[in-house]
């Protein structure tokens, strides 16, 4: 299966939780034209005080936010998230530190143009504090992994991955700060390759054209 975009230029949405560091990547990216086929279209996020949303205002990016305890239930948060990202025409939603698990139906009606950050090589160390899991593991070798979300969380088909080199007096900080640079590259970069349609699925495994 190829990631076909609808038009020449793909509209994104960017969801946050937090810091938003991966977010800014992004928008450099994009104001550097090294993602030239994609723009970021929305940002929305989980909590109206995320540090990431001065992001969205310094470089100009509507915004939206939806705090789950204005929702009755998940399935009405994610009701509510599906028809923003229909309503915007957004072709690929991209989860940078978006600390929220989707429900099975949202992922569904997304399906393939949902994709994730995540700090760790996948599939080791999926969840929480990925970082602290793997310095708690003696591991020698770390990093992070861009992948397509699917309904199960962290295991969805992986698009690129880049490792890390652990040290001997890595303390969670530091390791999280090297893999973070690493992260900055590679979900602009997967951004870009989908937009160019060189994202290829062939039973579950990614090639990249
Ligand atoms: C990043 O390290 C990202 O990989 C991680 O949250 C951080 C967000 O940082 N995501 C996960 O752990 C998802 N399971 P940022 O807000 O500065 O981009």
């Amino acid at each position: 299966m190829t990631y076909f975009s609808k038009g020449d230029i793909m509209n994104v949405a960017i969801l946050i939780s937090g810091r938003g560091s991966n977010l800014k990547a992004i928008l450099e990216a994009e104001r550097n034209k090294k993602i030239a086929k994609a723009q970021v279209k929305l940002i929305i996020s989980n909590n109206s005080k995320a540090e990431g949303l001065k992001y969205a205002k310094e470089f100009g990016k509507k915004t939206a936010w939806l705090e789950s305890n204005n929702f009755k239930s998940k399935e009405a948060y994610d009701k509510e998230l599906a028809q923003i990202i229909k309503s915007n025409d957004i072709e690929l939603v991209v989860l940078a530190g978006f600390m929220r698990i989707l429900s099975p139906s949202f992922i569904k009606q997304f399906k393939n143009k949902i994709i994730n950050i995540h700090p760790s090589l996948l599939p080791a160390f999926p969840g929480l504090n990925a970082q602290k899991q793997a310095l708690d593991c003696g591991v020698k070798i770390t990093g992070c992994t861009v992948h397509f979300v699917n309904e199960m969380v962290d295991k969805g088909p992986i698009i690129i991955q880049k490792t890390v080199d652990v040290k001997d007096d890595d303390t969670e900080f530091s390791l999280s700060n090297r893999i973070l640079e690493k992260e900055h590259e590679i979900l602009p970069l997967a951004i870009k390759l989908i937009s160019e349609n060189r994202v290829n699925l062939i039973k579950n495994k990614v090639r990249i054209a």
